[in-house]
């Protein structure tokens, strides 16, 4: 996969970002979400490969666009050369158009556009059901375990910090199921941020230094633990997931798509196998590590993070996308 693609694809998720900001605090997250879902396809067609959805918006009959399955790219153009069909490269894409629909409709922090890119068969293809995770760190990811108790998981996290557990910040989605993970948390004397949805932004947060967030803990959706463990694979943190398989219907969605061990222990590098990955996010709303994005008149602004393992680089890029108006003044 060439590594110019990763700006093709901070190209993609800007123009997501930027169009369901327009609907931030509306209290419409399906409006939001639908706004993010056709910026992204219109855009990921003009990007110059073979790509596939491995995971999207749903099956086919239930999502319109982005679907598991579905063709994207510029492979989809008809006769771009005039005369014979252009060969492109083969990719594979897990798409969340926008992470945190609910904090998007609301105007709350940390919702994203994002995807993540591998060569072919580099992303797990996984059904959309929970996972138990945790996210840390690359300091933290040799000391701990999905199967250890809170507290010796928060000891190792600390001691690997050179701090004491009681300075930690570990984020948690507020859900009644995190009950006894929050009162574990609590008993350590470690200090918590709980949150309305994104656990995909905080578990990127949990691996930059200097983001006061220390660790990313509990259930949350599969597909944004792929996300996650893309990012994982460039940032060097790591995180830990298991599929919350509890009914014969869940097991039935794991075998469709080639998943037989349930109780398997994931790392970043079996969610997101791929020699070669490309990360991209662009805030839409205000978050730790990007800003959403701001409207001013003669343009627009956003913040996004590119990673890429291959070469392996992380660019924080702050874009100006300005209006074709001939006296556009410019800010630093
Ligand atoms: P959406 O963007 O689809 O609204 O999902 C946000 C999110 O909070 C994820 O970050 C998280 O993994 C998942 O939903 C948790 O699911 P649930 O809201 O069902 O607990």
């Amino acid at each position: 996969m060439d590594s110019d693609l990763s700006l093709e694809f901070l190209r993609v998720v800007e123009q997501a970002a930027i169009a369901c900001a327009h609907t931030m605090g509306q209290g419409d997250r399906h409006k939001s979400d639908q706004a993010a879902v056709e910026a992204m396809r219109r855009v990921m067609d003009t990007v110059p490969i073979d790509g596939t959805i491995v995971i999207g918006e749903g099956e086919r009959d239930e999502a319109p666009m982005l679907y598991i399955g579905e063709k994207v790219g510029m492979v989809n153009a008809k006769d771009i050369a005039g005369t014979r069909p252009i060969r492109f490269t083969e990719v594979d894409i897990a798409v969340d158009p926008l992470e945190g629909t609910n904090l998007c409709a609301t105007g709350a922090a940390n919702a994203i556009a994002v995807l993540a890119a591998s060569n072919r068969g580099g992303l797990l293809h996984a059904p959309d059901l929970y996972m138990e995770k945790l996210v840390v760190g690359p300091s933290s990811k040799g000391i701990v375990s999905l199967d250890a108790p809170v507290h010796e998981n928060l000891r190792a996290i600390a001691g690997s910090l050179g701090r004491r557990v009681e300075d930690l910040v570990v984020v948690v989605l507020d859900r009644e199921r995190h009950e006894k993970l929050i009162a574990d948390i609590r008993a350590t004397g470690a200090r918590i941020r709980l949150i309305g949805d994104g656990d995909l932004s905080a578990g990127i947060a949990a691996a930059v230094v200097g983001s006061g967030v220390h660790a990313v803990m509990g259930i949350g959706g599969a597909p944004e633990g792929v996300l996650t463990a893309a990012a994982m694979r460039c940032l060097n943190g790591e995180i830990f997931a298991r599929l919350v398989v509890s009914k014969p219907e869940h097991e039935e969605r794991c075998r469709a798509m080639g998943i037989t061990d349930f109780k398997k222990v994931y790392r970043s590098k079996d969610l997101a196998p791929g020699e070669q990955i490309i990360f991209a996010a662009t805030g839409v709303t205000d978050g730790a590590l990007m800003r959403g994005v701001r409207f001013f008149g003669d343009g627009i602004r956003t913040g996004s993070v590119i990673m890429q393992n291959e070469p392996h680089q992380i660019r924080f890029i702050d874009s100006i996308h300005v209006a074709s108006a001939t006296d556009v003044k410019i800010h630093f």
